[in-house]
């Protein structure tokens, strides 16, 4: 075996999540472990939980699970419903075809919207399956609001409308895995039931915690549901949190970590933290655009500001020049998933990145086309850089 040598200067950790994490949020993880049943942590638990209601939006009820998103997935459904439960899903992308088959596998009756995996969930669909349901057997609807697979987002209030506007009662669960601490997002205002969450994107943290709000309505169905269940029961996990007792050892070092998450998007501003996730991606869409490539979502309405997926042209495979990016400049693309696997490749600017890391990743992009034999892959920084000038200008106007 080859011994490879060492890649000088910092790793380009380009993937959309898990995302590089701020020095901060390392040094607070990196504290001597408390014991979970003493004072200190209930003090650091219970302040916690409360400001994770702040990032949700919401004054409902959350958790916080030691897991990764597919347990938040599972534990939505099976607090929530019952074996046998018809529920209303939709194929965003790769995350959503995953999160049917785990209702599947657990008994559930899933009507799955086929889609083409270029758009968000277009909310007429959704009103037209409700309004055929006069006999309300879907028990949920489950969306995925940020495709992480293909970079699409779908709109989760007209999501809300389409139901409020059938009067269907069925539940509102929405996936926000890759969206929350990245863009605005309103469990209360927009009447979800259950919004599911991940330490590793936006949250700029390590992998290993999930989180819930969940709504009282969702609550209520967590004590009667049918499902067995008891690592993920909300009943057990609910009757101490509001004495920051957990039923099972917490996550004591990540919780330090999410503490000062927290605290980094608080001080940025929430509205700020948002915009800047808006910024990059636009002049990631720039240079795409100036490469001659197109994206994968293709609607403008719904492009996600956390991550940009790029479809390869037909016979460049987007897994070989992911690879040849990693071994050339030290940069780690996301993959194509599923479906779009070795056809797209896709670029995170979410959590912990700004103008000039996004400007370096887009650099090593543009040579990797190029010695792929993309000869026109070229002037995306530059147009990446007149975005980044058209935003400070219009921000500078903004201010006067
Ligand atoms: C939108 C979305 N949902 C669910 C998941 C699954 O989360 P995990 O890999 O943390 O289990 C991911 C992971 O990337 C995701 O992006």
């Amino acid at each position: 075996m080859v011994k490879k040598s060492r890649a000088a200067g910092r790793h380009f950790l380009q993937i959309p999540g898990p995302s590089p994490i701020p020095e901060r949020i390392q040094q607070a993880m990196s504290r001597q472990i408390l014991d979970h049943r003493g004072p200190e942590f209930a003090e650091l638990a219970t302040r916690v939980l409360r400001k994770l209601k702040t990032i949700f939006q919401t004054q409902s009820t959350v958790f916080i699970f030691p897991s990764s998103g597919t347990g938040a997935w599972e534990q939505a459904l099976v607090n929530t419903l019952s074996p046998g439960d018809k529920v209303l899903m939709a194929e965003t992308g790769h995350f959503a075809v995953l999160w049917r088959a785990m209702a599947e596998n657990l008994g559930l009756e899933v009507k799955f919207l086929p889609m083409d995996w270029r758009t968000g969930v277009d909310a007429n669909l959704i009103e037209k399956e409700l309004r055929s349901d006069t006999s309300h057997t879907i028990k949920a609807v489950c969306m995925v609001h940020n495709e992480t697979s293909t970079g699409c987002v779908t709109n989760i209030p007209q999501i809300r409308s389409a139901l409020n506007a059938t009067g269907h009662p069925a539940l509102l669960m929405v996936d926000t895995i890759s969206s929350v601490g990245a863009m605005d997002y309103r469990h209360d205002e927009w009447e979800v039931d259950v919004s599911i969450g991940g330490s590793q994107k936006g949250m700029m943290m390590p992998p290993g915690l999930s989180f819930s709000a969940v709504s009282p309505k969702a609550l209520e169905c967590s004590q009667n549901t049918c499902f067995p269940r008891s690592y993920w029961s909300w009943p057990e996990m609910n009757a101490g949190l509001d004495v920051g007792a957990f039923p099972y050892t917490p996550a004591t070092g990540l919780i330090y970590g999410l503490d000062e998450a927290i605290n980094l998007i608080t001080e940025e501003g929430f509205e700020a933290t948002f915009a800047r996730h808006e910024r990059l991606a636009k002049a990631t869409r720039a240079a795409v655009s100036a490469w001659g490539l197109e994206t994968q979502c293709r609607k403008d309405t719904d492009h996600s500001p956390a991550v940009t997926a790029v479809r390869m042209p037909d016979g460049i495979n987007a897994d070989a020049f992911r690879a040849h990016v990693l071994s050339t400049f030290n940069m780690s693309l996301g993959a194509g998933l599923g479906k779009v696997a070795g056809r797209v490749f896709r670029i995170g600017h979410l959590g912990d990145t700004n103008e000039l890391t996004i400007l370096g990743a887009l650099a090593g992009v543009e040579m990797g086309l190029q010695n792929m034999g993309l000869s026109q892959a070229r002037g995306g920084v530059e147009a990446a850089m007149a975005s980044f000038s058209e935003a400070q200008s219009k921000a500078t106007e903004k201010a006067a």
